[in-house]
């Protein structure tokens, strides 16, 4: 990433200067909000939950249940309303894993329209497709297709994602959007892992920070499988094996 780039990433939020001693080399957003991180330890017996009946014995614990999403979805919202005073946002949803996070954002940005007597921040929105996994691996390799990137040009971009794991996907994205000259460009992500194949990419609103598994739910797949459970749950080799070839 050229300084530009860097810059262009880093306008305007709250600082809490986050840097990890020895960690990994550091680019994207180095002043935001920390995430809350989610231990290897607070996973829950899948028991207390409704898992669907389709992936009882693909489901390994949960790890964050879908209240806890919602309630700090609408901390995202907040804290992103308040970094964006006096702008428009243009939300560009990544698919298809940010869409669920998305859907509750947008829901949660027009609440605040309807509820807020505080002066209240437009967003239009837009799609974009991006894939760099296969199974549980990273590919290393980021297609990109569905959007009309000429249309960013002098906008607030805001990247809304799903999880930022090795980082691929956003080191690759980020340069090829900020040469269509968007005004700014950031990124949220509901989840950040916590991986030593991470590229040290963070983004500028996190949600969870989550241990090195292989997540599920909330429209996080593995081959296109567990998009449709509400809880963000590990998955189980049971449920590796039974997806290996995709949803039949
Ligand atoms: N789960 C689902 N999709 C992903 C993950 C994950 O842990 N990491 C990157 N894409
Ligand atoms: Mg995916």
């Amino acid at each position: 990433l050229s300084q530009s780039q860097l810059d262009l990433q880093m306008l305007s939020t709250t600082p809490s200067t986050s840097s990890a001693p020895g960690g990994p080399r550091s680019f994207g957003s180095t002043s935001r909000f920390e995430p809350i991180t989610i231990s290897s330890s607070q996973q829950q017996t899948k028991d207390h939950f409704l898992i669907p009946n389709h992936y009882q014995d693909c489901v390994s614990t949960v790890l964050i249940s879908h209240g806890m999403i919602m309630d700090r979805v609408q901390k995202l919202a907040a804290d992103i309303r308040a970094a964006y005073t006096g702008k428009t946002i243009h939300l560009l949803c990544v698919l298809k894993g940010g869409s669920a996070f998305f859907q509750d954002l947008q829901v949660c940005l027009r609440n605040f329209h309807q509820f807020s007597k505080q002066e209240s921040i437009p967003f239009t929105f837009d799609f974009i497709r991006a894939k760099s996994y296969a199974g549980t691996e990273s590919t290393g390799t980021v297609k990109v297709s569905g959007c009309d990137l000429e249309k960013l040009k002098g906008k607030h971009v805001l990247l809304v994602e799903d999880i930022v794991d090795t980082g691929t996907t956003m080191s690759y994205l980020i340069p090829l959007l900020a040469t269509y000259n968007p005004a700014s460009l950031k990124v949220t992500s509901l989840l950040e892992k916590r991986t030593p194949r991470s590229c040290g990419f963070k983004a500028d609103f996190v949600g969870f920070s989550v241990p090195d598994e292989f997540v599920i739910g909330y429209c996080l797949d593995y081959n296109d499988a567990f998009r449709d459970m509400q809880h963000i749950c590990v998955i189980s080799k049971t449920g590796i094996e039974k997806y290996k070839d995709g949803v039949p």
